[in-house]
C-alpha cells in the first residue's frame, strides 16, 4: 500500500550502499549516509520509518547509533548488517530493539524481504491506529444518547473541533443535555487531563460572579479574607463551562470579552497578570441573539462566544430518541434499585405520543419514578396513564401546552412515585409500602416527612 516508506542506510562501506540503493530505490524513498554521526542527525528528522545500519563504522558504531535512537525516543525499524563475525554485537543490537540483523555477504533476495515485512507491518500498524481513531471517536460521544440523525451530525462536526481550542456555544431547551454535551466535549479532547470546571451564571449572585471567574486576592473587598483562585484560572489547560451565559450582566460580559481577546487577567485586587489558555464552552436556553437584539447581551461577546454553534434539538424533534433512552434509564435504574422493569410496547408508545416539554430530563425522571414504585414488573400502558393522568388527553401531542413534570431533585422524584405508588395501588398502605420495597413505618414516615396527608384516602386494611 504505502510503496514510497523512506528508508535510510548507513554503512561506511560505499559497495553495500550502491547494492542496498539498487534492490531497494524501486519501492521506497531512499538515502544513505556513510557514518554513525551522520545516520544520527538524519534519523533526528524522524522522517525515516527503517533504518539499514552497519554495526563496525568508525566513529560512532551501529551499537552507538541505536543507543542515541534510544534516547531521543527515535521511532525506526534498524536492520543490523553485520559482518558474520561479529555475532556477539549483534546480538546486543537486537537486544538494543533492532528489528532484524543480516550478514554479510548481502543477500540482495532477504534484504528486499524484510523491507517488505516491516512495510506490511506498518502498514498494518497505521490500519489498526486509523480503526481505533474510527472507533473511538464513535464512542466518543456514547454518554449521550441517540440515534437521532440530527444530534449524529452535530457529534461528526463536533469531532472535527473537538481538540482545537475552538470556543463553543450550545443551545438548547433546558432538559436537552447541553451540560452532559459540554462534559462529553471535554473529557474526549486532548484538555481531558486537565480540569473541568463550570459555572453557573444564573445562580450566583451577581457581585459574586466576577470574583468566581477571575478569583480575588485577600482583602480584595469586604469579606475577602483569603486569596481565591477563579474557575479561569483553576481549569487552565483545560475546560470552563459557563452555563446560562446570558444571565451575565453587562459589566461581566465586558470583563468576560476581554479575558477571552487577551487570555490574561488580573484577579480583583491583584496586580499578578495571569496568562490562561482554558477552553470556553458556554450553554443558553434562551435565544443569545434575541437577547443581542433586546439589547440584553453584548454583541460583540456574542460572537466571540458563538464561534462554534450547537443547537440540541428538543426530544419532541427527535422522537426516534426515546424508546432507545427510556431502554438506557431502565437499564441504569433497573439496576440502581434492584429492580426489573420492563416496559410493554404500548407503554414505550404512549411515551413515544407525549411532547416531553422538560426534554430528557422530564423523561428520566418518569423512568425513575415508574421503575422505584415497580417491582419486577411489566409496565403497561395503563400504568403509565394512570402516573400521568393529571396530563390530559388532548395534551398529549400538543407541544408546550402540558403541564410541567419536570422534577428536578431526587426528593421530589421520591414524593411522586409515592404518590403515584399510592394512586395504583388504591391507596392501601401494605401494598403501597411493599411495591415501593420500604416497610409501613419508613412509608410514614416519608409520607409526614413530605407533608403528604392522606388520612381520608386510606382503605385501611
Ligand atoms: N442524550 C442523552 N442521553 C442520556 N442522558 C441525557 C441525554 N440528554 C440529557 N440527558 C440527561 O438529562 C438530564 C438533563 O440534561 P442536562 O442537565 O445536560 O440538560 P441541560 O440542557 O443542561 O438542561 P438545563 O438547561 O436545565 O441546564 C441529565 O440527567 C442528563 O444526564
Ligand atoms: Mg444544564
Amino acid at each position: 500500500m504505502n510503496s514510497r516508506r523512506k528508508i535510510l542506510i548507513a554503512d561506511d562501506d560505499r559497495g553495500v550502499r550502491e547494492i542496498l540503493k539498487h534492490v531497494l530505490s524501486d519501492n521506497y524513498s531512499v538515502h544513505d549516509v556513510s557514518c554513525g554521526e551522520d545516520a544520527v542527525k538524519e534519523l533526528t528528522s524522524g522522517e525515516y520509518e527503517i533504518l539499514f545500519l552497519d554495526l563496525s563504522m568508525p566513529g560512532m558504531d551501529g551499537l552507538d547509533v541505536l543507543h542515541a535512537v534510544k534516547q531521543n525516543n527515535i521511532e525506526i525499524d534498524a536492520v543490523i548488517i553485520s559482518a558474520s563475525n561479529d555475532l556477539e554485537k549483534a546480538v546486543q543490537a537486537m537486544k538494543l530493539g533492532a528489528y532484524d540483523y543480516i550478514a554479510k555477504p548481502i543477500d540482495v533476495e532477504k534484504i528486499k524481504l524484510i523491507a517488505r515485512n516491516i512495510s506490511d507491518k506498518l502498514n498494518l500498524k497505521n490500519e489498526v491506529s486509523e480503526l481505533r481513531k474510527k472507533v473511538s471517536d464513535g464512542f466518543r460521544f456514547s454518554s449521550v444518547i441517540s440515534v437521532s440523525p440530527e444530534m449524529k451530525k452535530i457529534f461528526s462536526l463536533l469531532n472535527r473541533v473537538i481538540d482545537t481550542d475552538i470556543t463553543i456555544l450550545i443551545t438548547g431547551e433546558s432538559g436537552t443535555g447541553k451540560g452532559l454535551l459540554a462534559d462529553a466535549v471535554h473529557y474526549n479532547s486532548n484538555r481531558s487531563l486537565f480540569p473541568f470546571r463550570s459555572l453557573d451564571c444564573s445562580t450566583i449572585p451577581r457581585d459574586l460572579i466576577e470574583s468566581e471567574l477571575f478569583g480575588h486576592e485577600k482583602g480584595a473587598f469586604t469579606g475577602a479574607h483569603s486569596r481565591k483562585i477563579g474557575k479561569f484560572e483553576l481549569a487552565d489547560k483545560g475546560t470552563l463551562f459557563l452555563d446560562e451565559v446570558g444571565n451575565l450582566s453587562f459589566d461581566v460580559q465586558a470583563k468576560l470579552l476581554k479575558v477571552l481577546q487577551e487570555k490574561r487577567f488580573e484577579r480583583l485586587g491583584g496586580n499578578e497578570v495571569i496568562e490562561v489558555n482554558t477552553r470556553i464552552i458556554s450553554a443558553s436556553n434562551k435565544n443569545l441573539k434575541t437577547l443581542v437584539s433586546e439589547g440584553k447581551f453584548r454583541e460583540d461577546l456574542y460572537y466571540r462566544l458563538n464561534v462554534f454553534p450547537v443547537e440540541i434539538p428538543p426530544l419532541r424533534q427527535r422522537k426516534e430518541d426515546i424508546p432507545v433512552l427510556i431502554n438506557y434509564f431502565l437499564t441504569r435504574f433497573n439496576s440502581e434499585y434492584e429492580r426489573g422493569t420492563v416496559f410493554t410496547e404500548k407503554a414505550v408508545n404512549f411515551f413515544c405520543r407525549y411532547e416531553w416539554p422538560g426534554n430528557v430530563r422530564e423523561l428520566e425522571n418518569a423512568v425513575r419514578r415508574i421503575v422505584l414504585i415497580s417491582v419486577g414488573k411489566e409496565i403497561t400502558e395503563k400504568d403509565v396513564e394512570s402516573i400521568f393522568d393529571h396530563i390530559s388527553q388532548d395534551q398529549i401531542d400538543i407541544p408546550l401546552k402540558i403541564k410541567k413534570t419536570n422534577y428536578q431533585t431526587l426528593d421530589e422524584v421520591e414524593k411522586q412515585a409515592i404518590l403515584d405508588s399510592l394512586k395504583i395501588n388504591s391507596f392501601n398502605m401494605s401494598k403501597t409500602s411493599s411495591v415501593l420495597g420500604i416497610s409501613r413505618k419508613t412509608l410514614h414516615n416519608k409520607l409526614k416527612a413530605y407533608g403528604i396527608s392522606v388520612e381520608k384516602k386510606f382503605s385501611e386494611e
